[in-house]
């Protein structure tokens, strides 16, 4: 009963508009926030935060290449993410002599910084709003395609004009489903060095148990310097350039937060989908998650009983379980929070309300209806293409099939046909290294991912080959055992005799063949074709929806949902209610690593060094004014994927934190905001400083900051 009234009067309450401490807010516009910031405690103005005249806040956050973020601490360019934002540069420049992922890294002077290929670092010069620039031309009869096209042009043009005769680069992105465009005008550093991470046992501290999860106790940091040219200017790495000197960089304070305290994030959030209709909402929430959830237990299941055999199994399946890990847990979080407040109910009843509105607005009054048309045609294509994804290419012989299939494609043409099986030649050692071509754990994978999706019925081309589970599974062991993708020696003999017509008998091979009947049975081109067409008319749609949305609450603020662009989060540090009768509160100390330490677990371990300066209590000034190492803290802002390594500030600006995470509970988030619940995770900037400093004794580095305490 009380559950029933409460759904109600959520789905009365909350209407489309931003929920307190709900939103990703454009730093431009931010004028528009200041008032309510100031209010929930904000001492700057949204001019200390972006300006485009003076050096602000904005010009000490950047792009970790594509997906984290940064930020200047020094006036060396000095600059800190997360642990695992760096954990490729710090993986790759591993060696087993040098191992810096479990030992850690510190650069005690320049010279021994580490170049990071391929790693840039993306300041924002200034933004525009070019929606009139982007949009000449077009009107309510452009058809979608023409629309594109024209859009790109304009773009091209635009972008070109905004970055004649700099050093700069420029973008353009949509904003509320091309209802606005903005240009985004970017210096791109490229010569970036590593300069510091912790071990592994404080920077992945918990690992994946502990991830998306409160409490929290990981030092989720890492340090990098950007190089510049002599002429002040991104250059590539060269053993000439000079540390960049930031036009600004982030105060750091000592003084930490306490529950109420105001806080805001600037960072690059990724993706987030607020203002979908409830069959977006449904699809995703209630039928792909469960999907993919159940899929992923198969393939954990089987890792990490691998994992627990040996420590050389540990370590080769480390990195591929944290990454499907990752995504499995969100999901279970996100679809338990829709669940819990029954987002697609109050979805409906958002939608009924507009429906009233719209009804004698011609414009408006048929979107609903049409985008629902649309999602019952395209939602059963987007479940087989999950079932592809999840499924098919679940094993590593399939991704090696699906490769082999694609050197099958040259056909007579004998000199190509070398080329491609050279290529693959040359990295099938590495293949057969790394991945898994002839393990049980592999086999097992493919054998329980297909036959999951053979009982949901999204595998009906295994029906003719046989009857019953047992046999399906007799079928599926025999491709496994029976392809040569398994056998090393046979592939190497095939392999450096291959010939153009041999393609032949690589579509023969049954896992190819299997490979080859599943991706015809998903990628039918009929599907595709719908499926294209169905995701336009949604994007225009969508367009449409979302302009009624903001004409029905014209006095409201809205904000854009994230495209990766930079944004500004706002909350309080807040601890929440997780379920009856527990109560988290806000923030963690070095005494919950003591509590967690398990030295048979590998993420559970604790450093000596770091047990000396706990059993010492020796924190110097890091110390909060309870005399505990304070770790890592919660507040509402509304954060996501790529504000990893964004900073945390305080109500005066200054950094006191590094944003790693959200609390599950609260992954519903992208979907459906609920301040209740929704909390994202920060490193305390104590902590951090606490192991530079103390735990690895670079204090060279902390002296380059501007700190107050
Ligand atoms: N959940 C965090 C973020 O997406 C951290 C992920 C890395 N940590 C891990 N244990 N896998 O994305
Ligand atoms: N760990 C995430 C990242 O890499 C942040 C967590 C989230 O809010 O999704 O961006």
């Amino acid at each position: 009963m009380k559950k029933i009234t409460l759904t109600l009067l959520f789905a009365l309450v909350l209407p489309v508009v931003a929920l307190a401490d709900e939103g990703m807010w454009i730093p431009m516009l931010l004028g528009r926030n200041e008032a309510a910031m100031q209010k929930a405690g904000m001492r700057i103005t949204a001019k200390d935060i972006y300006d485009i005249n003076n050096a602000c806040l904005k010009d000490a956050v950047i792009l970790f290449n594509q997906g984290c973020t940064g930020e200047f601490v020094s006036d060396q360019g000095l600059f800190l993410t997360n642990h695992h934002c760096g954990y490729y540069y710090i993986t790759s420049n591993s060696t087993v002599e040098h191992d810096y992922l479990t030992h850690g890294f510190w650069a005690m002077s320049r010279e021994q910084e580490i170049p990071c290929k391929g790693l840039t670092a993306t300041r924002l010069v200034r933004m525009e709003d070019v929606t009139r620039q982007v949009l000449q031309g077009i009107d309510d009869n452009t058809s979608e395609q023409d629309r594109e096209r024209i859009i790109k042009q304009h773009i091209a043009v635009i972008t070109g004009d905004a970055v004649e005769g700099t050093h700069y680069k420029a973008v353009i992105k949509p904003f509320y489903y091309g209802n606005q465009y903005f240009m985004y005008v970017n210096e791109v550093f490229t010569d970036v060095r590593l300069v510091g991470a912790p071990p592994s046992n404080i920077g992945k501290f918990g690992g994946d148990t502990d991830n998306w999860m409160w409490p929290r106790h990981t030092g989720d940091f890492s340090m990098f310097r950007v190089y510049v040219g002599k002429d002040g200017k991104p250059a590539d790495y060269s053993k000439h350039n000079v540390p960049y000197k930031p036009l600004k960089h982030l105060t750091i304070s000592l003084k930490g937060v306490d529950e109420g305290d105001f806080t805001f994030v600037f960072g690059y959030p990724g993706t987030t989908q607020r203002y979908v209709p409830h069959q977006q909402m449904e699809l995703q929430a209630l039928q792909e998650n469960p999907i993919r959830i159940a899929l992923r237990d198969i393939r954990l299941n089987h890792y990490k009983a691998a994992m627990e055999q040996s420590p050389a199994q540990r370590l080769k399946y480390a990195s591929k379980v944290a990454s499907i890990a990752n995504g499995w847990k969100k999901w279970q979080g996100e679809t338990l929070g829709i669940q819990r407040l029954n987002g697609v109910d109050q979805k409906k009843a958002q939608e009924k309300t507009f429906q009233q509105w719209a009804d004698n607005r011609p414009e408006y009054r048929k979107v609903l209806a049409d985008l629902d048309e649309n999602y019952r045609a395209l939602s059963p294509i987007e479940l087989k293409w999950v079932y592809f994804s999840e499924a098919v290419m679940a094993s590593d012989i399939m991704a090696r099939a699906r490769r082999f299939n694609q050197m099958a494609q040259n056909i007579g043409d004998d000199i190509k046909a070398r080329e491609d099986a050279e290529k693959f030649l040359a990295d099938n050692e590495k293949f057969f290294a790394d991945f898994d071509l002839h393990s049980p754990v592999d086999r097992a994978i493919f054998v329980e991912t297909f036959l999951y999706m053979w009982q949901q019925g999204y595998a009906p081309y295994l029906d003719a080959k046989g009857k019953g589970e047992a046999a399906i599974r007799k079928h599926l062991e025999g491709v496994y055992d029976k392809s040569m993708l398994t056998n090393p020696k046979e592939m190497d003999k095939f392999l450096k005799g291959y010939k153009a017509k041999d393609y032949e008998k690589i579509v023969k091979d049954p896992a190819v063949d299997l490979f080859i009947v599943a991706h015809a049975y998903t990628y039918r081109p009929e599907d595709e074709f719908t499926f294209d067409l169905c995701r336009r008319n949604i994007g225009k749609l969508m367009r449409t929806y979302v302009r009624g949305m903001m004409q029905q609450y014209p006095d409201s603020n809205f904000f854009p949902d994230a495209n990766l662009t930079l944004r500004v989060a706002y909350g309080h540090v807040q601890g929440f209610r997780p379920k009856d009768a527990v109560y988290y509160t806000p923030y963690s100390t070095l005494d919950g690593i003591m509590e967690k330490e398990n030295p048979d677990i590998y993420d559970y371990v604790v450093e000596p060094r770091l047990k000396e300066l706990y059993n010492t209590k020796d924190y110097g000034r890091y110390a909060n004014l309870r005399g505990e190492m304070p770790v890592a803290f919660i507040a509402t802002n509304h954060t996501t994927g790529g504000n990893s390594g964004s900073p945390v500030l305080n109500a005066d600006g200054q950094l006191v934190g590094i944003n790693f995470d959200r609390c599950w509970e609260g992954t519903m988030s992208d979907l459906l905001f609920d301040p209740a619940y929704c909390r994202n995770i920060s490193l305390d900037i104590r902590y951090c400083l606490f192991i530079i400093d103390k735990f690895a004794g670079a204090r060279h580095l902390v002296d380059e900051m501007t700190i107050v305490e």
